[in-house]
């Protein structure tokens, strides 16, 4: 949630800040803001505006600014309404420092009380004023910034970063991490900073993860680091990111989310290739032998995470109670991380996440370690926080994911959980070898389904075009497509704004039932499974009610097709494969009805990608 850039080094800043913003616009888009040094000035130069960065991009283009130093911000509103007043940078009182801020100061309100009491004035609503305007009373008390915000963020309380620079000093930025995540990226007379490495590609893939309490000095020519943990100045290792630019571009796509759906067979088979050994065992390079003797040992697995990730989850716990027989319990990560967890060291707690910050699960993954269970991290983004602070990560491979309903980065959780599930029930000898060649031979033939789906797609675009105005959609799954129903349902009210409900079918007796009538869809997920023939009684339950029926079912299932108003087909699989094949039709469906809804596809209303506030 609001992504931050910044800029010192030769070239034009504000291109730069603005091209950085639009690969973090993600993460918010209530507004966006520019402040930078112009060149041999001693006044700020700032722009902002309410809404998405298209708005500042206009307003920009009106001036003619050199400036080689500045930062910049697009935000998803906590404190204050979405306004151009409330947008950041913001400038302190005394108009010397110029900061951006991700995440929330807690105790903002009674900071705030005891600067107005010493005279200060405020114009906005935010937290981050209050920051900016403490940092500058320090500031006027030491006449070095470093030390000023050392102080201040003594005082602050809660999860945040910051970047600021003061027009005193034009060669140099600070930047400060506690918790909410910075990478710096390491150029030839120039360096950057922002809250994720998309933004840095085009220039530079040497970057350093800032951990929390680092303190960053950053200048053209230098990083220094100091961190307030160990109070002393560090080395921290750079690493080099092997993304690739084009994957965090459109590439003639009309919206990120259709492109990183059609992506689906690529990552698939990145994954299984480097998963899969030519002997067919399953190997995680990043497990240490220590760890996975761990693996071998634990007693109970609690997978937890937050949004898609959690119903990726809610798959993997099926699959590893199935396969490798370890009871293993799926919870969000906001219920985890306040309830009572009995963990301990026979416990084994797999964290799933996209962007690896996710507060909550963050949280989450402290609190199990601080209980000694084991700690695994399914992570996408290499180097974030959660994948680093971990006792071990594996990561899924699905690449910069931009949309901010998650499509590729779903299946890519899946495909790795099923594979974990495999692996720990081959490694517990729970599962036969025969059963375990099987599953190895039809998981690799997965990405080319999941092609073939992809090339029938758009057979299903007349079923969305039949429904796109209505408002009420039911889901409805059993056993691994239960999560699949709730993914579906996700997908659709997320990115089109209907209604949509996802339930287990079993369940639909005990109240979804009343609502079926002859305008809402119900999505049945109906791939073959041993349940099979309690959803087609499920499926008749609701034509005997007049009911809509739109069937995701397993090709050639003649009987299914009939009793359907609407049917997809997707290639018979083992069914714990199926979720990764189910899910991609109603993907589709949902991003159909958005755009023949004029919704905002890649950045709908009220949502980020990254949620790192709780
Ligand atoms: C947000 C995103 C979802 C994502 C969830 C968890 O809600 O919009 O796409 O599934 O956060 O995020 P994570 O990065 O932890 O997977």
């Amino acid at each position: 949630m609001c992504g931050i850039i910044g800029y010192i080094g030769y070239r034009d800043a504000i291109p730069v800040l603005v091209n950085g913003l639009e690969k973090l616009e993600y993460r918010g888009y209530d507004s966006a803001g520019i402040a930078c040094l112009p060149h041999q000035k001693e006044r700020f130069f700032v722009i902002k505006e309410k809404g998405k960065l298209s708005a500042l991009k206009e307003k920009l283009g009106d001036f003619s600014v050199e400036a080689h130093l500045g930062i910049g911000h697009t935000r998803w509103a906590t404190h204050g309404e979405p306004s151009r007043v409330n947008a950041h940078p913001h400038i302190d009182a005394a108009g010397k420092i110029a900061l951006v801020h991700n995440g929330i100061i807690e105790n903002y309100a009674t900071l705030k009380n005891i600067l107005q009491k010493k005279g200060m004035r405020f114009l906005s609503q935010t937290d981050t004023e209050v920051g900016a305007n403490l940092i500058g009373l320090h500031y006027h008390k030491t006449p070095k910034l470093f030390d000023a915000v050392q102080r201040a963020v003594s005082e602050l309380h809660g999860f945040f970063s910051l970047v600021l620079f003061t027009k005193e000093d034009p060669e140099t930025l600070i930047a400060y991490k506690r918790s909410n995540p910075l990478v710096i990226g390491l150029g030839q007379r120039e360096n950057f900073i922002a809250s994720d490495v998309t933004a840095l590609l085009p220039y530079t893939r040497e970057v350093i993860y800032l951990e929390d309490e680092d303190l960053a000095v950053i200048t053209a020519k230098e990083v220094s680091i100091y961190s307030l943990k160990t109070r002393s100045w560090v080395k921290r290792r750079s690493s080099t990111v092997n993304w690739d630019v084009a994957q965090a571009q459109k590439q003639g796509f009309p919206h990120f989310m259709l492109k990183e759906m059609y992506e689906q067979p690529d990552v698939l088979k990145t994954i299984l290739n480097k998963r899969i050994q030519k002997n067919g065992e399953i190997f995680f390079d990043t497990l240490s032998k220590k760890f996975q003797t761990q693996l071998k040992n634990i007693e109970r697995v609690s997978m937890i995470s937050c949004g898609t990730a959690y119903h990726a989850g809610l798959v993997g716990s099926i699959a590893i109670e199935k396969y490798a027989k370890i009871s293993c319990r799926t919870q969000v990560s906001s219920e985890f991380r306040y309830g009572d967890s009995l963990l301990n060291k026979k416990d084994l707690v797999v964290l799933i996440t996209q962007s690896g910050e996710t507060a909550d699960t963050l949280a989450a993954l402290r609190e199990a370690k601080a209980k000694g269970a084991a700690t695994l991290a399914i992570v996408n983004v290499v180097g974030s926080t959660i994948a680093r602070e971990a006792d071990a990560v594996i990561y899924t491979h699905a690449g910069p994911e931009i949309g901010v309903a998650s499509t590729k980065a779903y299946t890519a959780q899946l495909a790795t959980l099923l594979l974990l599930a495999f692996y720990m029930a081959k490694i517990r000898r729970t599962i036969a070898d025969a059963d375990f060649k099987k599953l190895i031979k039809e998981i690799k033939k997965i990405p080319q389904h999941c092609a073939k789906i992809l090339k029938e797609i758009k057979k299903f675009e007349t079923c969305a075009q039949k429904h796109y105005t209505r408002r009420n959609f039911l889901y409805l799954g059993r056993g691994c497509n239960y999560p699949t129903a709730l993914e579906g349902a996700l997908k659709l009210k997320e990115i089109s704004y209907a209604h949509a409900h996802g339930y287990a079918a079993g369940e639909m007796k005990h109240g979804p039932i009343a609502l079926i009538d002859h305008e809402q869809p119900v999505i049945c997920i109906a791939s073959n499974s041993f349940t099979i023939d309690k959803m087609i009684s499920n499926i008749q339950e609701i034509r005997a009610r007049d009911g809509i029926v739109i069937a995701i079912g397993t090709e050639g299932h003649r009987e299914l097709e009939k009793m359907a108003d609407d049917f997809f087909s997707v290639p018979a699989v083992p069914e714990i494969l199926s979720p990764i094949l189910t899910v991609i039709p109603l993907q589709f469906f949902a991003y159909k009805i958005a755009v023949l809804n004029g919704r905002d596809v890649d950045q709908p209303r009220n949502l980020a990608k990254s949620v790192t506030v709780e």
